[in-house]
């Protein structure tokens, strides 16, 4: 328990993984951060006040951006950047949020070189790369999270169609968290038994397209992203990391070679455990899987072009 837990960003998405992650009761410490005065202070207390109710131990703090509060943490989660409005793809943020993310990457890192870093904001993928070039890091320990989000959402739609419990879906998603995200139906299973055997292939694509497309549905419904499941996402990650499970769950990792893809941050099915990302797993992909990945691919390199454009580094 005496693991201490960095959450960057006490918006939405940051102050949902401070409080799942306090709810689990496996850290000693989360210390949230925000730059705007009095909100990570009211979001932790609120937190830290639901303990004896909610049933534990961690202590939550919240602190105006002083990142001395945040020194030799184990996982750094940084979710600080603007969300999506309407009519906005993620590829818009990157102006404002790449300046936000390497400022923060640089600061946080001063006080937790050893820390595991989990990257949230958006464009996620190309957010992850910038997080990575900043901190220098190995791409072990800097690491995004969309996969276990998209995925959940792929799964909670085909338990919503199959009338059966979300906790029996078990789906398989990679490439970039964007509308050219890849989920892999023939890698998805309902207790064992291959989805394409219990739905029709225009029922899977339909749902394929409803899970590519899963942020803008909240966007415009909400007006602003989504941060339940985001937060949730993030804080099983977390719990991965702490605990040392070497669970198995799409992550948004730098690749160097894998699936033929290299010098790029993509989703690709990962282990993680203490030191991070563990292991890269490469499945078999047909061609028309290859095709789709490599169209993602393609799709992240030209927002990492924007990037590259900022000059930044
Ligand atoms: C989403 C945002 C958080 O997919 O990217 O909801």
């Amino acid at each position: 328990m005496s693991k201490k837990v960095t959450v960057i960003g006490a918006g939405n998405v940051g102050a949902t993984v401070a409080n799942v992650l306090a709810g689990k009761n496996i850290v000693g410490d989360i210390v949230l951060l925000d730059i705007k005065p009095g909100l990570a202070e009211g979001k932790a207390l609120d937190i830290w006040e639901s303990s004896h109710i909610n049933y534990f131990d961690t202590r939550v703090h919240g602190y105006t951006d002083d990142y001395s509060k945040t020194a030799n943490s184990d996982v750094v989660v940084i979710t600080s950047g603007l969300p999506r409005k309407p009519g906005m793809s993620r590829d818009d943020l990157i102006g404002t949020n790449a300046k936000i993310v390497k400022s923060v990457a640089e600061k946080a890192y001063e006080y937790s070189p050893d820390a595991i870093y989990i990257v949230v904001s958006n464009p996620l993928d190309v957010m992850t790369y910038t997080a990575y070039l900043t901190t220098g890091l190995p791409r072990e320990r800097v690491f995004g999270m969309a996969g276990v989000l998209d995925t959940g959402r792929f799964e909670a739609f085909i338990a919503e169609a199959l009338h059966v419990s979300p906790k029996d879906v078990t789906a398989l998603l990679m490439g970039g968290h964007g509308d050219t995200m890849v989920p892999l139906p023939r890698y998805t299973t309902v207790s064992g038994i291959p989805l394409t055997e219990l739905l029709d292939a225009d029922t899977i694509q339909r749902l394929v397209e409803r899970t590519q497309k899963g942020g803008g549905e909240i966007v415009k419904l909400l007006g602003t992203s989504a941060w339940y499941a985001p937060g949730a996402a993030v804080a099983q990650m977390v719990e991965a990391v702490i605990v040392d499970s070497h669970r198995v769950m799409p992550v948004c990792v730098m690749l160097d070679g894998e699936y033929g893809l290299k010098d790029v941050a993509l989703g690709v099915p990962v282990k993680l455990g203490q030191n991070g990302v563990e292991q890269i797993i490469e499945v078999d992909l047909n061609d028309e899987e290859k095709k789709l990945l490599h169209r993602s691919y393609e799709h992240v390199r030209e927002v990492m072009q924007v990037l590259d454009d900022l000059k930044l580094f």
